[in-house]
């Protein structure tokens, strides 16, 4: 059974989603450990509900790796195979990755490596796939690295751009998918078949569905 720890800020829909895929036996795996670095993320909430412990850890007033030490004494505790990322909006430092190696994801809302990178969060991710024109947009789990948004792709769904979109609209189109994504990446996990190879992600699947 892989020991998940969700990672987030907000309000955590992604993570719901995969506290649903543990539940119904989608995933073969339990979110033990919820951390925020904000104190009235309903995140929290979500994790304590079901079982998880859900921890606040603020980041004000202190340097970024001694924020990251108190959460890697969190994970270390907790016996932890996965760290997801859903929402959490925290660069990461050399420290952090490097201490759990091919350990993280990140869920972004856009087919990286188109709208990624530092600022590229929340509305402005969708604000700025309308203002390029693209004709799709999507959903990209990703190994964290220390580049932001920039570790390889594992996986990704698409959904095209209407017209008329808003960034709302295309945002809660693209969440849909979002929680159809993050749940089968992470059960590839818990199934060992995600390798990591010249900074590539290897999926050993034989029938993508979606
Ligand atoms: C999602 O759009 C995700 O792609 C991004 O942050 C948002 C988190 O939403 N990284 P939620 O808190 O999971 O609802």
């Amino acid at each position: 059974m892989l020991r998940i720890a969700v990672l987030a800020s907000g309000s955590g829909t992604n993570l719901q989603s995969i506290i649903d895929a543990c539940e119904s036996g989608q995933i073969d795996g339990k979110v033990v450990l919820v951390v925020s670095n904000n104190e009235d993320a309903f995140a929290l909430e979500r994790g304590s509900k079901h079982g998880a412990e859900a921890v606040f850890i603020d980041h004000r007033g202190k340097p970024r790796e001694e924020h990251e030490k108190e959460v890697a004494a969190e994970i270390d505790g907790h016996d932890i195979d996965l760290i997801v990322l859903a929402g959490y909006l925290r660069m990461l430092t050399s420290y952090f990755v490097s201490k759990y190696k091919n350990m993280i994801i990140n869920i972004h809302p856009a087919l990286l490596p188109r709208f990624g990178g530092k600022g590229m969060h929340g509305q402005k991710v969708h604000e700025a796939v309308l203002d390029s024109g693209d004709e799709e947009s999507g959903c990209s789990v990703h190994l964290v690295t220390a580049e932001i948004d920039g570790g390889p792709v594992i996986g990704q769904m698409r959904v095209p751009v209407m017209p008329g979109d808003t960034p709302d609209t295309l945002q809660a189109r693209v969440l849909e998918k979002e929680h159809i994504l993050l749940p089968l990446v992470v059960q590839w996990f818990a199934e060992g078949r995600v390798r990591f190879v010249d900074g590539k992600a290897i999926v050993d699947i034989e029938d993508i569905q979606g």
